[in-house]
């Protein structure tokens, strides 16, 4: 697993110090509300996890499944629920969890989706923002670390659901994604 690594991008070290920092900062923004965090499984895994233990203010947790047709390193803007929430959200504020927005189609069409449920609001967190491809407007409400143009994996993010359990976000060697 770790050979096909080209460079460590973001070391776990790192990665608890921003996770600490965005809990911080979405405890304080929803201190009185009524907050659903909702993970988008499976890449949000490893983050929402550490997230949610740096939140100091009473949750809900849920999550969906969300699926893009097309190539595992392309995304194509076709998505499907495939898992959708179990609660009427029309009292709650939800934030959503990502582990990466890239093309941001996938984000656009679930927040339009969430908004057509009338919750109170609908912001996001993500992980990594890779905003170079980027094909529809959206915009995080709270990010950890914008990222070069690379293909990453590791912290719950996968390439043919391959390394997601890797402590650190890597580049993956191009060789591995390329030729296939
Ligand atoms: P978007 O719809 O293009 O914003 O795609 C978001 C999804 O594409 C993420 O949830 C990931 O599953 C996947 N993705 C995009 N870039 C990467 C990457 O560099 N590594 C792993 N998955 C990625
Ligand atoms: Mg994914």
């Amino acid at each position: 697993m770790e050979r096909d690594i080209e460079s460590v991008l973001v070391t776990k070290e790192k990665l608890q110090e921003c996770v600490a920092e965005l809990g911080t900062r979405i405890t304080q923004d929803y201190t009185g509300k009524k907050l659903l965090v909702l993970g988008i499984l499976k890449g949000s895994v490893p983050f929402m996890s550490d997230l949610i233990r740096k939140i100091k203010i009473p949750i809900f947790y849920d999550f969906m499944v969300v699926s893009s047709y097309g190539f595992s390193a392309e995304s194509s803007g076709v998505v499907r629920i495939l898992k959708d929430l179990e609660r009427n959200v029309e009292d709650v504020h939800i934030l959503i969890v990502e582990d990466i927005i890239d093309t941001g189609l996938t984000l656009k069409y679930l927040k339009g989706n969430l908004l057509t449920r009338n919750p109170l609001s609908v912001k996001i967190v993500t992980l990594l923002d890779k905003p170079y491809r980027r094909k529809t407007e959206v915009t995080p409400d709270y990010k950890g670390f914008l990222i070069p143009d690379e293909f990453v994996v590791g912290y719950g993010l996968d390439y043919n659901e391959h390394y997601r359990n890797l402590p650190y976000i890597g580049i993956l060697k191009r060789e591995v994604y390329e030729n296939r």
